[in-house]
């Protein structure tokens, strides 16, 4: 069986063969580099280019941190964090900490809000636990991670001292600028270069997602050999009905260009809810420029049916619907029979729970298309770390042909320095004077 599979299964959409030239076109320029953002195409060569020096760099600084702590504190935001937790997410045990003998270490997150209940409550959490902590900032200015960070280091520099501490901090960031390479060199932590052509979003092959994941046990290797397999099946020169990024990016924009202005990712396990915040980012700060693109939205079924189900059945007919489906469970678990049958499920007696949850699926796709919401599917055979691999790649090549489709270049994002500039201003940061003083007459 393949590893991912893409069909646009209730969408009324004929591609006509200069749609499809247009796709191969989109990505063609993402493989000769001339389309917009080329700066920033590290990504596409990225899995098969890893070489085994620098996984085995990965592997064994993962290991020893594993050694080392019970909970790594992993510090990010938004590319640096989203595709490391999605992978993490999808393949861990959602109730690990109840078990007697839980998985370790535990991957935490930090660095991705400026909550102070969230911090405070995680420093609370592992005051009895050992720790150690990942710091991934392409930039290494980011204000989320480095104020997270802050508080970190000094809460592992007060319990193990500054010399243990360096053991203990390992800074993914850029090769050689930034405040977080300063900071890395001087206190002698490891650190992981991200290269420079690859853009945050895009970076999760890279040892922003490698190394925490690795920390955590997961089978990086697999998650490469999908990665691989995906780049092979999206290569330049693949006949477009083969290859499946191009189709999917070739049907959303025709879809777009029908008017259906908003996509859900919709999913049948809650593993996969992590995975959508990841899809979400990367298509949101993607396309969403010069007053276009395709809002990304999310939905977790069964559940958010009963709460978006009504909106996606009857509201505004702008949406279209991309199910990313799994084959097979990894557990089997059968509904059995009870004598009094006052709940009237006897009828399902004997079945397995995820036949009942795929049957809902197809019920919930007639029901959708039905009611105007064009459905795509995804399939993938199972979550593990190798059909995860396959489906980032997948959606990062979509992404990128999608973005060139529509016309922007899918490799920046200019619009979220507009929060940052009214935040410094409005908090006094030195050289924003001018800024804060035009924000108060606003105020
Ligand atoms: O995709 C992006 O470029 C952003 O989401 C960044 O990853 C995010 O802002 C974090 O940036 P940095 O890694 O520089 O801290």
């Amino acid at each position: 069986m393949k590893t991912l599979s893409f069909d646009p299964i209730r969408a009324d959409v004929a591609i006509t063969e200069k749609e499809k030239s247009a796709a191969l076109h989109a990505n063609a320029l993402l493989h000769n580099g001339q389309g917009a953002g080329n700066d920033f195409l590290g990504w596409v060569g990225l899995p098969s280019a890893l070489g085994e020096e620098e996984l085995q760099a990965i592997e064994t600084e993962a290991a020893r941190l594993r050694d080392l702590a019970e909970v790594i504190l992993c510090i990010g935001i938004g590319g640096s964090y989203l595709g490391a937790r999605a992978v993490y997410e999808a393949l861990s045990d959602p109730f690990n900490l109840l078990h007697e003998h839980p998985a370790k270490p535990i991957l935490l997150f930090a660095g991705q809000n400026l909550s102070e209940d969230y911090l405070a409550r995680l420093l609370a959490a592992v005051e009895n636990r050992s720790i150690a902590a990942i710091v991934i900032s392409k930039s290494g200015t980011t204000t989320e991670p480095a104020i997270a960070f802050r508080l970190i280091r000094d809460e592992i520099e007060h319990r193990y001292g500054r010399k243990e501490a360096a053991r203990r901090i390992v800074a993914v960031t850029d090769r050689s600028r930034g405040a977080l390479k300063t900071l890395a060199d001087r206190e002698g932590y490891r650190t992981f270069v991200i290269p420079d052509d690859v853009g945050g979003r895009y970076s999760v092959l890279t040892p922003v997602g490698l190394l925490p994941l690795a920390a955590a046990g997961i089978d990086i290797r697999s998650l490469l050999a999908g990665a691989c397999e995906m780049e092979r099946a999206t290569a330049d020169g693949v006949p477009f009905d083969e290859n499946p990024a191009a189709r999917y990016a070739a049907v959303r924009n025709i879809l777009y260009q029908q008017g259906f202005m908003i996509e859900i990712l919709a999913s049948y396990e809650p593993q996969l809810q992590y995975l959508a915040e990841w899809w979400k980012q990367l298509f949101g700060e993607s396309e969403g420029k010069q007053g276009r693109g395709i809002f990304p939205a999310s939905v977790t079924f069964t559940a958010d049916l009963h709460s978006m189900g009504q909106y996606i059945q009857e509201g505004e007919r702008t949406l279209f619907e991309t199910v990313v489906s799994v084959a097979a469970p990894e557990h089997r678990v059968k509904i059995g029979s009870d004598p009094d049958n006052l709940d009237g499920l006897n009828f399902l007696t004997g079945k397995r729970l995820s036949e009942i949850n795929h049957t809902a699926e197809l019920g919930v796709s007639l029901a959708h298309a039905d009611g105007g919401v064009p459905n795509l599917r995804i399939e993938i055979p199972r979550i593990d770390a190798r059909s995860l691999g396959t489906l980032i790649y997948f959606f990062e090549k979509a992404c990128g042909i999608s973005g060139y489709l529509l016309g922007v270049n899918p490799f920046d994002q200019p619009g979220v320095e507009a929060y940052k500039k009214n935040m410094f201003a409005l908090l006094g940061k030195p050289g924003y004077e001018e800024e804060a003083e035009k924000l108060r007459r606003k105020l």
